[in-house]
């Protein structure tokens, strides 16, 4: 699996030693021992994060003690029953809100549907008139799908419009747009906040996902007034395969946040086993049913790794990753092979580097039997994830290297 550059030995040297010395001087090069890692250069955590070290013996604890011992005692002695909210807590300071306003859960997809259809009820509630539901057209497909569903729901029409022109389709008839942070297939970071001012202009609610920021780059939810907000924790988060999404809701809205999928967890008395439904207070509201305990107990020890560390710090070592890789892949791969379709421009530009590359899907294939892990998306589009946490300047150095030789 070792890659020692080859023909292109005598052109890379100058940019292998730079990425050594950006390693040495790299504040976070610490950070990498506390995952599970070996010599493949990992760029798929934007996908599915690589394993943090104490999650097994945890896992492990959980299983033998929790489940193993305490049985059903667990639920209140070992603080199952409230590990939503308490999760939803940790996931807090990363994406920039205040304590008491995510409950983690179900997927990114339910939390999508919850957050869509309840703001459409609040956008209503004051304003009959409001029927319209606009949607990122180049969204992940199932934000897609439920924002269909959830307008035939409530009687909306749906407006599918690329983020950049959302601004010349709200008006008074706008209800709620649903947009991406970044886009997943281009790593494009789209404007929150002044997206969020000009939806609340026109009267409507903004629902965001933030499955491809979270955990990268600062969010600021709370600061930019984000109605809701959804994301999945098995990308930058680390939390494992499958493993719960989250659902933040402002504070203010909370007591109007009127949930499509009440569930008893939801219920202000869950343990009432009344017929009745009466929805509890806070981001409880966001509950549904049972919780999945060891993904979600998995997902708690993994945000352990987020001690000591601010995300500026990660958002600042992210920029410098990609821009380096780009520089790497400029200087390695020949000319007119790949096209960067992530743009140079910070202010737009996510965790991930989307080279535009005929043959993509054989590509990737080719790289990963040579140690270099990211993925494609259909049709023609390399995705290279930068996990600042445990990606290293060599790691990109090697990958742009590996690339150069694949496509040589
Ligand atoms: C932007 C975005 N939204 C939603 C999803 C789907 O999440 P889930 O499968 O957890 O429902 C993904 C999955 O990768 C995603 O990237």
């Amino acid at each position: 699996m070792s890659e020692t550059g080859g023909a292109l030995s005598g052109t890379d040297s100058g940019l292998a030693a730079e990425a050594a010395k950006l390693d040495a001087d790299d504040v976070l090069r610490a950070k990498r021992a506390e995952f599970v890692l070996d010599d493949t250069v990992y760029l798929d955590g934007n996908s599915l994060g690589a394993l943090p070290a104490n999650v097994p013996g945890r896992l492990a604890e959980v299983m033998t003690h929790e489940w193993g011992t305490l049985r059903i005692r667990s639920w209140d002695e070992s603080g199952w029953w409230t590990a939503p909210e308490r999760i939803g807590d940790r996931i807090a300071p990363l994406v920039g809100a205040a304590p008491g306003q995510i409950v983690v859960g179900d997927s990114t997809s339910v939390n999508v549907f919850k957050a869509l259809v309840a703001a459409v009820r609040m956008a209503r509630d004051p304003d009959e008139g409001r029927d319209e539901i606009v949607v990122d057209a180049t969204t992940f497909p199932t934000d897609g799908y439920i924002a269909e569903s959830a307008a035939r729901l409530t009687g909306c029409r749906l407006i599918p419009v690329t983020p950049g022109d959302v601004p010349g389709v709200l008006g008074d008839r706008t209800a709620a747009v649903l947009l991406n942070h970044a886009d997943y297939r281009t790593g494009r970071l789209h404007d929150l906040p002044g997206l969020t001012a000009r939806i609340h202009a026109a009267g409507a609610l903004a629902v965001w996902d933030l499955c491809h920021t979270a955990g990268a780059l600062p969010v600021g939810l709370d600061a930019h007034g984000v109605d809701l907000a959804v994301g999945c924790t098995y990308k930058y988060l680390n939390g494992g395969p499958g493993s719960p999404a989250y659902l933040y809701v402002r504070e203010e809205l909370q007591s109007r946040f009127d949930s499509p999928l009440p569930g008893w967890n939801s219920h202000a008395q869950p343990f009432g086993m009344r017929p009745e439904f009466e929805a509890a207070d806070g981001a409880l509201r966001g509950r549904v049913g049972t919780p999945d305990i060891l993904s979600m107990l998995a997902l708690e020890a993994a945000l352990d790794v987020w001690e000591g560390v601010s995300v500026d710090t990660v958002r600042a070592k992210s920029l410098a990753l990609t821009d380096f890789f780009l520089r790497c892949v400029e200087a390695y791969v020949p000319e007119g092979r790949v096209e960067p379709v992530t743009p140079r421009a910070h202010a737009e530009r996510g965790s991930q580097v989307a080279l535009r590359c005929e043959g993509a899907g054989d590509v990737m294939k080719r790289l990963i039997e040579q140690g270099v892990v990211g993925d494609y998306r259909a049709p023609d589009v390399l995705r290279f994830g930068f996990t600042p946490l445990y990606v290293s300047f060599a790691d990109a150095e090697r990958a742009a290297r590996v690339l150069a030789r694949t496509l040589a």
